[in-house]
């Protein structure tokens, strides 16, 4: 799992596989924040945590080497990013072809990028949400897995909406992982498809 903050998807994910609900194991958790939360939370679980100061590397493909070597070096077979704040370059997809998960909260396409929540609510849309979606190098842009909705309310505030919205991606983003892991699916163009669905 790759952080950046407060790690709550994190922790949902260390929660369901600790209740069995996610056939899985978190191997490491990567931050490039040393100060992240989301670290305690991994050391709390006993899980191997790794800061990577993006200072350290020449530039980002040195930077997304440095985190593709951690994680070869682990076997690992899904990255999941949960608020990671950063740009995922081409030697990271190209490590791990499909197989990079994104947690984002708006209902994509609509409101992709920073303040998601922020755009929902200014735009004035009434249901919003949260998408787990496989990361291309297109931003928040890739095939979408899994997603749920949520009423916007008129008195809402960016709190009170991305609190609601928070709900539905700690349900989704471990049932995703699940799907995803269990493979049976294939991509066609964009479509994420079950095996035996007819298109
Ligand atoms: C979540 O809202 C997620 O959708 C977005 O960043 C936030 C991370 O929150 N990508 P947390 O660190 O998992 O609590």
């Amino acid at each position: 799992m790759l952080i950046s903050g407060r790690g709550t998807n994190l922790q949902s994910i260390i929660d369901a596989v600790a209740s069995g609900r996610l056939d899985a194991s978190v191997v490491i958790v990567i931050s490039n924040k040393s100060d992240a939360p989301g670290l305690l939370r991994a050391r709390d679980a006993r899980i191997e945590t790794l800061y990577l100061n993006p200072r350290d590397d020449r530039d980002r493909d040195a930077y997304d080497r440095a985190i593709v070597d951690a994680l070869t070096a682990r076997r690992v077979d899904v990255v999941c990013l949960a608020g990671f704040m950063r740009r995922v370059g081409r030697a990271l997809l190209d490590a791990f072809p499909n197989r990079i998960l994104n947690i984002h909260p708006s209902l994509l396409p609509a409101f992709p990028g920073l303040d998601a929540q922020r755009q929902a609510l200014e735009h004035g849309v009434r249901v919003s949400g949260a998408t787990v979606h496989l990361v291309t190098d297109e931003l928040d842009g890739g095939p979408i897995v899994l997603q749920s909705a949520v009423p916007v309310l008129h008195d809402d505030t960016v709190e009170t909406l991305s609190a609601r919205i928070l709900v539905e991606e700690h349900r989704i983003y471990p049932e995703a992982i699940a799907i995803v892991l269990a493979g049976g699916w294939s991509l066609r163009g964009r479509r994420f498809v079950p095996d035996g669905v007819r298109t």
